[in-house]
């Protein structure tokens, strides 16, 4: 669908303030289309900043790489700031906060259970032996077995699209096992045992019942449920 300069869409957006509002619901916002190629964060500041300064919603760099701005678009969580308004082929886009995740204002959800999960697998590199004076080097080729793992922006897209993750408060998610597995395989990383001891439970890799709703969700494109199997793997490979 294209849209042109002057156009107008409807942006339906989620509100909700628990201090004053009984229940959710969604209020409707005119936004103009000023140039080509809009994103749907630009569609919020403009709402924000010219219509409704009571609107909340966060986000930071606008380029995909701070991960604050994820969000439920139409029907499918992506972050607003890499999501184009022409994409979704409609002029009424319904945007609502991330699925699974207690709300706390509007799009604002609350990250903390989704943050300590993140740190129960230990996202950084565990190491036995004194550091090197200067960088621990690592091989082009041990590098390039990162690549899909470390790119994560931690939006939560993942997660929040999982029905595990929601129906299972334990869950460790698809965003923590795939950052799980950025240091499993790690050549410089000495902690693969414990880090495969965290995620070898039924609230861990064995949760994963690849509906692979996480793939669509992620907007950097990576794949957590291949993350995942990765892990699955590689606790079938030790010896017990
Ligand atoms: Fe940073 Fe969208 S604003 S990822």
């Amino acid at each position: 669908m294209t849209l042109n300069v002057g156009d107008k869409v409807i942006f339906k957006v989620f509100r909700y303030n628990p201090e004053k509002d009984e229940a959710p619901y969604f209020q409707d916002y005119e936004v103009e289309i000023r140039r080509r190629g809009m994103m749907v964060l630009d569609g919020l500041n403009q709402i924000r900043w010219e219509q409704d300064g009571t609107l909340a919603y966060r986000r930071s760099c606008r380029e995909g790489v701070c991960g604050s701005d994820g969000m439920n678009i139409c029907g499918v969580n992506t972050t607003s700031c890499m999501a184009h308004i022409e994409d979704y082929n409609t002029t009424t886009l319904t945007i609502k906060p991330l699925p699974g995740f207690p709300v706390i204002k509007d799009l604002v959800v609350d990250f903390t259970d989704f943050f300590n999960k993140y740190f129960m697998v230990k996202p950084y590199l565990i190491e036995r032996i004194p550091p090197p004076e200067k960088e621990r080097l690592q091989s082009v080729e041990d590098r390039a077995k990162l690549d899909g793992l470390y790119e994560c922006i931690l939006c939560g897209c993942c997660s929040s699209s999982c029905p595990f993750y929601w129906s299972d408060k334990d869950y460790l998610g698809p965003s923590a096992m795939l950052n799980a597995a950025r240091f499993v395989f790690d050549s410089r990383d000495d902690g693969k045992g414990e880090r495969l001891d965290i995620v070898n439970n039924k609230h861990g890799v064995w949760r994963c019942h690849t509906v692979l709703n996480c793939i669509t969700a992620c907007p950097k494109e990576l794949n957590p449920t291949k993350a995942i199997a990765m892990l699955q793997h590689e606790i079938l490979k030790r010896k017990w």
